[in-house]
């Protein structure tokens, strides 16, 4: 595999709300929603558009990566829902970028960003692409039910983003899917076709929370230690698991599976909530802007959801 990562980027809204304030209209507390997903706060889009904060992200990226806009062949946006069904998001942040190339949009739930990262290593081994742009820009709260407790408490909205390109870094992406609509779904409006018989309506997102938690688990678990016995690796030979923000609940019990110190599970869902394939990119960021990821760290990505699918990756930096 012939993938590198070069610089990171990500952006979050400027509106924080946090466990108190969705208490004031809905049957919920601080106490709740913070033992059992450790989330404090989320950002949430209000005045600003789902686009100014992928043009944010991907901007930052190019600057961190040193890339001239130029130099990018490709921009890949990971987005369960963006704000146009068309354009995609990867063509409408073109201009503001000073881009001009091929983009496309692309669904894989939670684990968008894994997913694009596998289409840009197809990309570059092909010989179609030297540099691409990834942005995973995720707005959940506006197809979140706002009504219902038990699922708008856990998202928020962000956008993270990281440019690619051929050297050596990504070493292994690998996939899982176990296609479970009942356990997650969202619908769009069905449109107005005269000849499309009876139309459904459009449907928030719906979650069995618990059948989620027990595959996001198991999986992530598994996952991960498949990924680290191919590659000859014992869990401490990792630095950081940077795993999708879903649940802090979640993140424990895969690190206490794992049996590997709270260090190398970086966290950040107190502050920012689930915000679907944004969070890997987001947290990478993070880490990144902190000097964190030095030469020859070792990274293990891995994001769970909507499909039901996972995403796992191996990443040297
Ligand atoms: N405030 C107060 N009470 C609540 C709330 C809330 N926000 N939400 C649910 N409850 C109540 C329920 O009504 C229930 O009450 P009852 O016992 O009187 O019936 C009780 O709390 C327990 O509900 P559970 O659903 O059993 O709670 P659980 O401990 O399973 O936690 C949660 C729910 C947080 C959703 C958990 O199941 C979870 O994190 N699941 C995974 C979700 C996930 O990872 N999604 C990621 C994929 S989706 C994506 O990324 C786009």
């Amino acid at each position: 595999m012939r993938l590198k990562i070069y610089g990171t980027g990500s952006a979050l809204p400027k509106r924080v709300v946090t466990n108190d304030d969705l208490a004031a209209f809905l049957d919920t507390s601080d106490e709740w929603i913070s033992t059992r997903t450790g989330i404090r706060e989320r950002r949430v889009l209000s005045e600003e558009t789902l686009q100014s904060l992928a043009e944010r992200a991907g901007a930052m990226a190019l600057s961190s990566a040193n890339v001239a806009p130029e130099a990018i062949d490709y921009v890949l946006v990971s987005t369960v829902q963006a704000e146009t069904l068309t354009p995609a998001l990867a063509c409408d942040i073109q201009p503001a970028l000073g881009l001009k190339c091929m983009g496309m949009d692309l669904n894989a739930g939670c684990t968008g960003f894994i997913a694009a990262l596998a289409v840009a290593e197809g990309l570059i081994a092909s010989g179609r692409a030297r540099k691409i742009l990834i942005v995973s820009a995720e707005a959940v709260t506006r197809f979140a039910d706002w009504r219902d407790r038990s699922t708008c408490v856990l998202f928020g909205d962000a956008a993270g983003a990281c440019v690619v390109g051929e050297g050596e870094g990504v070493k292994d992406i690998r996939f899982v899917s176990e296609p479970r609509r009942d356990v997650l779904c969202a619908t769009t409006p069905p449109g107005n076709s005269p000849f499309a018989g009876e139309l459904r309506p459009a449907e928030y997102l719906k979650m069995q929370g618990q059948e989620v938690y027990k595959f996001a688990v198991s999986h992530a678990f598994r996952d991960v230690r498949e990924m680290l016995a191919d590659h000859d690796l014992q869990p401490e030979d990792i630095d950081f698991y940077v795993l999708h923000q879903a649940n802090m609940r979640i993140l424990e019990a895969v690190r206490t599976r794992l049996k590997v110190e709270p260090e190398r599970f970086p966290h950040n869902i107190e502050r920012t909530g689930n915000t679907s394939s944004a969070t890997v990119p987001v947290l990478l960021d993070e880490l990144n802007r902190a000097g964190r990821l030095k030469p020859g760290c070792r990274v293990i990505l891995n994001a769970f959801g909507a499909g039901l699918c996972t995403g796992t990756a191996l990443v040297e930096f």
